[in-house]
């Protein structure tokens, strides 16, 4: 039986992943969606001809044929909606990062964990194909001190206006807009919460962070926006055990282990519509030669990433994993304590590059909640 979904917050990012991701899963049905913007659902209701649009997201709730809940709105729009996903007993999705404050965060976590409703948090990065074939090949070579170098570096000067100022003029920082991602990411790769976190860097923006793990394992996020998008964003490289495996921006795994193990893989990824599958060499190529290709009319339009290299970061995945735990009844594996903790170890990281000095941090209090 197709899983109805409803959404709530059907702004940028749902209206260019969530919606035409759940729209290509023959999983799901598009029963509702709900914005604030009569001219948006329009437009969206014209493309992908859901059950019915709504400005107001009670009559989701209400509406008994809706199993799921998929909310896009911003962090500021997150708790009352998880509020009444638990009174009705819809299962719920949001986006990353949970929330502005730990205050908030405390009672999302509270709220979830005496609730029986299904819960995901957005982060998609363990998801993609890339890195569900990376964590095995760690777990096979992980041994003794480990080191595990992010790099997600970006372009500033192509951001939304909006994002721009929020980040830069407001202070939300893409810590916590974007590193809560990489915070997620290794979490999930070493199956473990750090319990020390450094800043050093320009605080908002242009950072090294690094986290220490309880097993021996450091991680350094180099996390950056003063690049090109002409150059691949992301790379891990992980070293453990006379080991190395790399993962070049959701396009090539390379595994080098200390008992002769080579292995190359590639994965697919799109451009202009089209599918192609190609060295993470070619991938940067083609990525450069887009960057060249924008037009200052399209920089100004905010319009150019339809010819732009798309990876995949596990947005497809993440929702049909999500419906897999509600099908099965299996717990989320990315629930409301994941992202508590990404949201926790951003706050930390701040504080860390305001003091310049390491922080302690300890999680497990978030499950007595
Ligand atoms: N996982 C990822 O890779 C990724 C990437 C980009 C953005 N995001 C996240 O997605 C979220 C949304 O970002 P965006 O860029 O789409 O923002 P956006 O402002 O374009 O969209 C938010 C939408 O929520 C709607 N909304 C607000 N209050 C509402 C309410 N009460 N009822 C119904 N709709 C309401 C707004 O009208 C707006 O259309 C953010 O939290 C962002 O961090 C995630």
């Amino acid at each position: 039986m197709k899983m109805k979904l409803g959404f709530i917050g059907c702004g940028g990012f749902a209206s260019g992943n969530h919606i035409p991701n759940a729209a290509a899963n023959p999983n799901f049905e598009l029963a509702a969606f709900c914005d604030l913007s009569e001219t948006h659902l329009q437009q969206l209701a014209d493309t992908y001809h859901p059950g019915y649009v709504t400005t107001d997201m009670d009559r989701l709730f209400a509406d008994p044929a809706i199993e799921t809940i998929i909310c896009a709105t911003k962090p500021d729009f997150r708790l009352p909606v998880m509020r009444k996903a638990v009174e009705t007993g819809k299962h719920l999705f949001v986006e990353k990062p949970l929330c502005y404050s730990q205050d908030e965060v405390e009672e999302m976590v509270r709220l979830m964990n005496g609730s029986q409703v299904k819960f995901m948090v957005g982060f998609n990065r363990p998801y993609s194909p890339l890195m569900q074939d990376l964590k095995p090949l760690f777990q096979k070579f992980r041994s003794g001190n480990t080191t595990i170098i992010y790099r997600i570096i970006g372009e500033a000067r192509l951001w939304p206006k909006h994002h721009y100022d929020a980040v830069v003029h407001d202070k939300e920082s893409t810590i916590i807009h974007e590193i809560t991602h990489i915070f997620n990411l290794i979490n999930w790769l070493t199956d473990m919460t750090p319990f020390r976190v450094y800043t050093a860097g320009c605080g908002n923006m242009d950072n090294i962070i690094t986290l220490n793990y309880p097993d021996d394992t450091t991680a350094v996020i180099i996390a950056g926006d003063n690049s090109t998008a002409g150059f691949p964003k992301e790379r891990i490289e992980i070293d453990t055990n006379f080991s190395v495996l790399t993962g070049d921006e959701f396009v090539e795994l390379n595994v080098y282990g200390h008992d002769g193990t080579r292995i190359t893989r590639t994965y697919d990824y799109k451009m202009a519509g089209q599918t192609l599958n190609t060295s993470i060499s070619e991938a940067a190529t083609n990525a450069w030669n887009w960057r060249q290709s924008i037009t200052e009319e399209e920089k100004a339009r905010g319009y150019y990433y339809e010819r732009q290299v798309k990876v995949d970061k596990g947005h497809y995945n993440e929702l049909e994993k999500f419906r897999q735990w509600i099908r099965n009844d299996e717990p989320s594996q990315t629930d409301v304590i994941q992202g508590a903790v990404a949201n926790l170890t951003a706050w930390r990281a701040i504080e860390s590059w305001e003091k310049k000095a390491p922080v302690e941090m300890d999680f497990s209090y978030l499950n007595a909640l």
